[in-house]
């Protein structure tokens, strides 16, 4: 599959510090899982996520699915250093999940849909794992929120470059906007989708700026060598887009603002 952050080591890592900065503000947002009840990661990657669900909810039994085996290789460890050593960890393909049908109370999908081509065929498979009134939390973003402030035409190229890298990798950059509709159309009841948005300023907080301008550019960064090498993109440009966006934190009017996604439905 043409996934396009890969999966090096380096990027493994990057996985677990990204569930760190989120783990707060995020991805333990309004959740509230009860001993004994069992959790499915589709698309678990290294394991990160799970990690902070299990510390948070230490009576939830675990289990996650991911489609490459380097990952599935990372999370076991991961997740044994944690102590969490009974997680139900699987390779294969979230279209086809390896579980008889109501195996679940709660499935977990984040910074995953947006990498799929066929999204309604991976959440229909998903509601047929869970139990009858079993619940989903999917979360994703639209990369075109992430606006700064000054700015600048070179970074929106890089931005949409950005995009463009996922569009041609059969995802969508977009899609944190439909996640309730697409929970809906895949048969799930008491569908919500609400925005999450941030917003760092110079002048409010320069130390939760520079936090969230680092977070991004872990991620996007590598995406400008791609970005030449599949998509024939300007260099220069791609180069000053990325140079101005790391200015930001250095700028006594700098600023950035994104919104994230989170949507959620029962089966
Ligand atoms: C950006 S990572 C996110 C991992 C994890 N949710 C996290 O937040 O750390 C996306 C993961 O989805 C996996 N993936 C992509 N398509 C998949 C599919 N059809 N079935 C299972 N996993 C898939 C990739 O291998 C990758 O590990």
């Amino acid at each position: 599959m043409d996934y396009i952050h890969g999966y090096s080591n380096q990027e493994q890592v990057r996985l677990i510090q990204q569930a760190e900065y989120w783990r707060e503000k995020l991805i333990l947002k309004d959740i509230n899982y009860q001993t004994g009840e069992s959790l499915l990661e589709i698309g678990c990657g290294a394991g990160a996520v799970l990690g902070i669900l299990g510390q948070t909810f230490p009576g939830l039994k675990l289990a996650g699915i991911d489609l490459e085996d380097k990952q599935i290789e990372y999370a076991q460890n991961h997740l044994n250093n944690l102590n969490l050593n009974y997680v139900d960890l699987r390779l294969g393909d979230a279209n086809t999940l390896p579980w008889q049908d109501n195996q679940f109370d709660h499935i977990y999908a984040i910074w995953f849909i947006e990498h799929l081509s066929a999204p309604q065929k991976v959440l229909t498979e998903a509601k047929r794992v869970l139990k009858p009134g079993g619940t989903i939390t999917v979360t994703e973003t639209d990369y075109r929120t992430i606006l700064v402030s000054p700015e600048s035409f070179d970074y929106r190229y890089l931005v949409d470059s950005l995009c463009e890298l996922l569009l041609q990798a059969k995802g969508n950059p977009y899609i944190g906007q439909s996640l309730g509709t697409l929970l809906s159309h895949s048969g799930f009841n008491q569908v919500n989708n609400q925005p999450v948005s941030f917003h760092y300023a110079y002048s409010l907080n320069s130390q939760e700026l520079k936090g969230f301008i680092d977070y991004v550019d872990s991620w996007l960064a590598p995406t400008v060598e791609q970005a030449i090498a599949k998509l024939d993109k300007d260099r220069q440009k791609l180069d000053a887009g990325l140079d101005w966006f790391r200015s930001i934190p250095h700028r006594d009017n700098g600023a950035v603002s994104a919104t994230i996604y989170r949507a959620s439905g029962t089966s």
